[in-house]
């Protein structure tokens, strides 16, 4: 019932692809200034002089953040806060947090929702991309994707506040993932530190969320929060459509529907290792290289409508350079999960049928992880594609944050169940308002829901 089946793939991708077939015209759609232009985003030359997680500066969105028009949520406030971080390599660089406050927020509960971006594209980072209206098909292009705009809906409607990191960076620097993970963590401090202008307490709860490319930042904060950040204390971490390993998802989607994350990944990382720049730049065939090129400049739908069903790795002189090329295989597995065991409680929900990174990875994370005394309620899915579970698996990661957040519970030990759907959990669907439930049932049903999630 909610797998989706080749017939509901083309369908959407007939519709994506004739919505996007000019480039996207990112300039072109909202009031809001691009990243790659305004001078907020600019990292202060003497950014090391401060701490990681520090305020660097402040303003309210120069837009509306334009991207509930589905649903009564009125925002009391938001915020952009440009903060200190550290990139892949430990060097000190900065990146905006966007801070949402709902009417009758309950300042001392925030929920840190990373963004799965996956684009290699400054000017699709989620403090722009939230301040277009989604009312239109064309604003998935910026890729703050419908389905986790309700998601992040939800958690407002609870009362807590979100904070969304622009994990990728100042450069778009996609699967850096320690950077994601680095960013995640100091966009917590700065919120914590931001009570006076934001009113959040400085020991309010915290929890992470995020779906595949949010999990792998959400993922890397968690392993990196005992060493990195030992004084936050976060409550739990729900990390959806796990991707353990990289280089294994480049040989599952080569030529498949998700094709388009191969050169937005490898640009991405191009964009924090030089040797991965110089390997685009000598090994792309000449033809491509325009083709490759075009993800600098774009978000996600783009790329994967770019990309479909192409053979990337052909596009290499030696498709086979990911998989034996030193340099190549070193930074891959760098950026893999797997690095720490996390002290912070974790919900893992992924699909069995899982496309882009079979669930075995994530089975063995999991098993290491517990090996390690971690904490971690593992929930396999059955009835769910990468797509589909991002939507279907929210409800329950939901009533889990929930717990966690609002109920002080925090579950001691590793479990695992299979379950056949965790969206039949009836207990789970009393949480969430009946408008989101639909909301998110009618992107299920439409050809452009799911798989803008990558
Ligand atoms: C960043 O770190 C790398 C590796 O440690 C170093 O080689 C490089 O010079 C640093 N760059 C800057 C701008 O500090
Ligand atoms: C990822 O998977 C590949 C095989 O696809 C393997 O060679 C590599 O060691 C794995 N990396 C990690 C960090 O487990
Ligand atoms: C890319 O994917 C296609 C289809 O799965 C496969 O035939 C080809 O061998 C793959 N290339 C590499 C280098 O894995």
């Amino acid at each position: 019932m909610f797998g989706f089946g080749t017939a509901r793939i083309l369908a959407w991708i007939a519709l994506i692809a004739a919505t996007h077939a000019a480039p996207l015209d990112l300039q072109g759609r909202g009031a809001a200034t691009l990243p790659s232009i305004d001078p907020f985003y600019a990292v202060p030359v003497d950014v090391d002089s401060s701490a990681p997680g520090a305020i660097l500066k402040h303003r309210p969105p120069p837009a509306q953040i334009a991207a509930f028009g589905l649903a009564p949520v009125n925002l009391q406030a938001s915020h952009q806060i440009l903060y200190r971080t550290n990139d892949n390599f430990g060097n000190a660089t900065a990146t905006v947090v966007t801070v949402l406050i709902p009417h009758n927020a309950d300042l001392s509960k925030v929920l840190s929702y990373q963004v799965a971006q996956d684009s290699a594209c400054k000017d699709c980072a989620p403090s722009y991309a939230l301040q277009l209206a989604s009312a239109t098909i064309g604003s998935l292009g910026t890729l703050v994707t419908q389905a986790e705009l309700l998601l992040v809906e939800a958690a407002l409607n609870r009362g807590w506040v979100v904070i969304l990191p622009d994990h990728e960076g100042p450069n778009a620097a996609f699967l850096a993932n320690r950077q994601a993970g680095q960013a995640t963590l100091d966009g917590v401090r700065a919120a914590l530190s931001s009570g006076s202008f934001t009113g959040i307490s400085k020991d309010a709860t915290v929890a992470l969320w995020g779906y595949s490319g949010g999990s792998l930042a959400s993922g890397w904060a968690a392993e990196l929060q005992p060493t990195y950040a030992p004084e936050l204390k976060i409550a739990g971490a729900a990390l959806g459509g796990t991707v353990p390993n990289i280089t294994t998802v480049l040989s599952e989607i080569n030529k498949s529907a998700f094709a388009g994350i191969i050169p937005s990944g490898i640009v991405g990382l191009a964009n924090q290792y030089p040797q991965v720049n110089s390997v685009l730049e000598k090994h792309v065939l000449p033809k491509y290289q325009s083709l490759f090129n075009k993800v600098r400049n774009q978000c996600l739908v783009a790329d994967v409508t770019d990309f479909l069903f192409k053979d990337v790795l052909a596009m290499l002189d030696d498709p086979s350079l990911p998989f034996t090329d030193p340099d190549l295989v070193r930074i891959q597995n760098d950026n893999a999960l797997g690095k720490a065991t996390p002290k912070i409680p974790l919900y893992v929900y992924k699909s069995t049928g899982d496309e882009l990174s079979p669930v075995s990875e994530t089975d063995a994370l999991v098993k290491k992880y517990c090996g390690g005394g971690a904490s971690v309620e593992y929930v396999r899915d059955i009835l769910s594609e990468h797509g589909s579970l991002a939507i279907t698996g929210a409800v329950k990661a939901l009533a889990w944050l929930i717990d966690v957040l609002d109920e002080g519970k925090s579950q001691k030990g590793c479990s695992t169940s299979t379950v056949i759907s965790s969206l039949l959990d009836p207990s789970a669907l009393e949480i969430i308002p009946g408008f989101i439930v639909d909301a998110l049932l009618d992107l299920l049903g439409s050809p452009v829901g799911p798989i803008v999630i990558g």
